[in-house]
């Protein structure tokens, strides 16, 4: 639609952390989507949208145009095949690292380490340039439990509290990357759009106080 914006973000921990943002620019949405099953809420602002939908869904929206902003973590950016998206700005919300951990104390590992992730395209490449080969072994979820269970020597997953770690018995071997959450931007809405686009990429960097 010409005159409207539709911004695609995830339910849970981005969505708590965004909405605040966007309060700050007056775009507050109409339902809460851990009280309602609605998946495109209308705001206050008549020609805002939102669109709740799955993390890592959020780059493809934004990309083929279905959404004209997005709110994703760098760790599904990296992890994203495409590279068709603008990436104008750093929220500073849903803060963690990527990781590469294993058990404490674990015994050393063969030639060709496994390693259990969700995050493929960003273990492959991490250790590409590391020179290392590793075996990946794709995983949906609970990545602690493959070093636990024998599945894999190591995980490469989220980090915040360390809490889930130290749990499960695994300890942290290396820092892959700092994640935070980033706006995305369609690239021929920011030209077709500008005139809505760019004054809210200019407020809501004034909000979390970075230079676009
Ligand atoms: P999906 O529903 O597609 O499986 P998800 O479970 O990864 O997605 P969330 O757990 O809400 O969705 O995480 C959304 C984003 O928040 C992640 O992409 C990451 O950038 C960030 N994140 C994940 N875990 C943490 C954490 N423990 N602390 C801070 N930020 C995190
Ligand atoms: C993330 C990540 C870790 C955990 C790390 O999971 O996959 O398991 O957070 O956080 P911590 O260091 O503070 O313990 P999340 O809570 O998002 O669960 P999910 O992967 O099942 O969505």
């Amino acid at each position: 639609m010409p005159d409207t914006i539709t911004i695609a973000v995830s339910k849970g921990r981005i969505f708590d952390e965004a909405m605040p943002l966007l309060a700050k620019l007056d775009i507050v949405p109409k339902d809460d989507p851990n009280k309602s099953r609605k998946l495109v809420l209308e705001t206050n602002q008549p020609h805002v949208r939102i669109l709740i939908i799955r993390a890592t869904d959020v780059p493809t929206y934004v990309e083929r145009g279905a959404a004209e902003l997005g709110i994703a973590g760098k760790d599904v950016l990296m992890e994203y095949s495409g590279d068709d998206l603008y990436e104008p700005l750093d929220l500073g919300i849903a803060q963690c690292r990527m990781m590469l951990a294993g058990m404490k104390d674990a015994k050393p590992v063969s030639e060709r380490p496994r390693v259990a992730t969700k995050y493929v395209n960003i273990t492959r490449n991490y250790f590409a340039e590391q020179g290392q080969q590793v075996e990946i072994i794709k995983l949906y979820g609970s990545m602690e439990l493959g070093p636990v269970l024998g599945l894999s020597d190591w995980i490469v997953d989220l980090v915040d509290t360390g809490n889930t770690l130290k749990a499960n018995g695994l300890v942290t071997l290396e820092h892959i990357a700092d994640i935070s959450s980033r706006l995305i931007v369609n690239k021929a809405s920011m030209k077709m759009k500008s005139a809505l686009i760019k004054p809210m990429i200019k407020n809501l960097a004034d909000v979390v106080g970075e230079s676009t």
